[in-house]
């Protein structure tokens, strides 16, 4: 029997790996000078936190959570999401009582049970930002700063940066209950699925996908027009700081987002070249979720990026990559003392920063200089019985196929002259105190 991956899962492969360390890092650089700190979650809760945080209703946890129960019995969860995570983190370590305001970001696996297409899979990777302790719109414009400083940071174009309030606990109320009365009217007209949710949860509706119910979406009533007075006031601010920050965006009154915690601002940032899964990230205030679970009343805004939708869109906007696949010198041997003098050099350029490989077998020069060029080595070394006599090696630039002799003991030192390295030197090792 051939064991093969469970489906809705991928393997990240050296190439699709490396162009997800160039997100990682570019995202780290960013986040570093808004000035947030990483924290590292675990991958599993307590079912509860996600009921909690994410909403009974939601399909996340009426449908798409991985929950099991441990040997004792206790019922655990995949985190679908972090942010949830990130807030019982932030609680049960009293993160509000040393710093009053907190940047944090995170990144990793997350697991949900969907219908696995382009663009979505049952283990999914998210980078994302969450910043507790101030209900200031700046914050929520800075947000989506950061979200659209990294897409095109990245090299992406053209992209849409939605936004909508879903309010406040209060103003949500009243809404509620004119979608419900608008929706009750058109219901025989809603998919089977949205009928369903019309008693428990109409909200949800203004996110459905359904050919069917997008009328109605349509001439549902605009959820800006119920805002109470100080989400209005908010929404506009946070409005104006996107201006100033010289961001442009559409107000899409529908963006409701998959998860119930969220208050006022909600945003997402789409790709429309990706098809039905076009969202590369989303996020937004929550205000309630701390109190919610067990802490203090405390304001809070992030997001979250999916790096499989980032790196799918990155291929099909055919931005360029740095080529981290290259490798700067091969070393090239013949025989088993030559091979041993290389083994021992090896160690010495991979000390000045220099990214080596060398020959482990015996064959022949021409294969050697093969595996060079298709590693695509900057420089080979070749050493062979009469080098090895001499105390030399043959130097070849692989690019111009030029060769030079060069004395062993000079190597090192003239290859970090003339090849930029790829990695930082080693530092040397302390030897006792000076
Ligand atoms: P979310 O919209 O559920 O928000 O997920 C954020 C991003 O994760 C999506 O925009 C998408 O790029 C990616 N994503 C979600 N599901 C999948 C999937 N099945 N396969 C591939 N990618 C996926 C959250 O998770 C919130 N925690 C965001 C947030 C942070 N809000 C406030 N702070």
């Amino acid at each position: 029997m051939k064991i093969k991956a469970v489906r809705g899962v991928k393997d990240i492969l050296p190439a699709e790996a490396e162009k997800w360390y160039y997100i990682e890092e570019k995202a780290r650089d960013i986040f570093r000078k808004f000035g947030y700190r990483e924290i590292r979650l675990p991958i599993f809760e307590e079912t509860s936190l996600f009921v909690r945080s994410i909403g009974e209703t939601t399909d996340i946890v009426e449908k798409e959570m991985y929950t099991f129960k441990d040997r004792k019995g206790r019922s655990l969860t995949l985190r679908p999401e972090a942010t949830a995570s990130l807030v019982r983190a932030y609680l049960e370590h009293k993160i509000h009582l040393q710093e009053p305001l907190s940047k944090l970001y995170y990144m990793g696996p997350m697991f949900r049970s969907e219908r696995p297409q382009a663009g979505r899979y049952r283990q999914f990777h998210q980078i994302g930002t969450e910043i507790i302790g101030n209900a200031n719109p700046a914050l929520d414009a800075e947000t989506i700063l950061v979200a659209a400083s990294l897409l095109r940071e990245l090299g992406l174009k053209d992209l849409e940066v939605q936004i909508n309030s879903l309010g406040c606990g209060d103003c949500r109320g009243v809404y509620k209950k004119e979608l419900e009365k608008y929706l009750g009217g058109v219901k025989e007209r809603l998919c089977a699925n949205c009928r369903e949710r019309l008693g428990r949860n109409p909200l949800r509706i203004l996110d459905c996908k359904a050919e069917k119910c997008q009328e109605y979406k349509e001439k549902a009533p605009p959820r800006e027009k119920y805002l109470c007075g100080d989400c209005g006031e908010h929404f506009r601010k946070v409005q104006g700081y996107l201006g100033q920050l010289g961001i442009d965006f559409i107000i899409n009154p529908h963006l409701v987002r998959g998860l119930d915690y969220y208050t006022r601002t909600a945003f997402e940032i789409v790709d429309k070249r990706l098809g039905a899964q076009n969202a590369l990230c989303g996020g937004g205030r929550y205000d309630g979720l701390i109190e919610e679970l067990g802490g203090p009343s405390l304001p809070a805004v992030g997001f979250s990026l999916g790096l499989e939708r980032v790196a799918l869109s990155l291929s099909e906007q055919k931005v360029e990559l740095p080529d981290l696949s290259g490798i700067d010198i091969y070393l090239a041997s013949l025989g088993e003392e030559a091979f041993e003098k290389s083994f021992e050099l090896a160690q010495a350029l991979r000390g000045k920063g220099l990214v080596t490989r060398l020959n482990y077998e015996e064959r022949s020069l021409k294969a050697q200089l093969k595996s060079a060029d298709r590693l695509q080595a900057k420089y080979t070394v070749i050493i062979g019985e009469n080098e090895l006599k001499k105390g030399v090696a043959l130097l070849r630039n692989m690019e111009k196929s030029t060769q030079e002799e060069i004395k062993l003991k000079d190597l090192a030192e003239k290859l970090q002259s003339e090849i930029t390295p790829t990695l930082p030197p080693a530092r040397s090792p302390t030897r006792g105190r000076s």
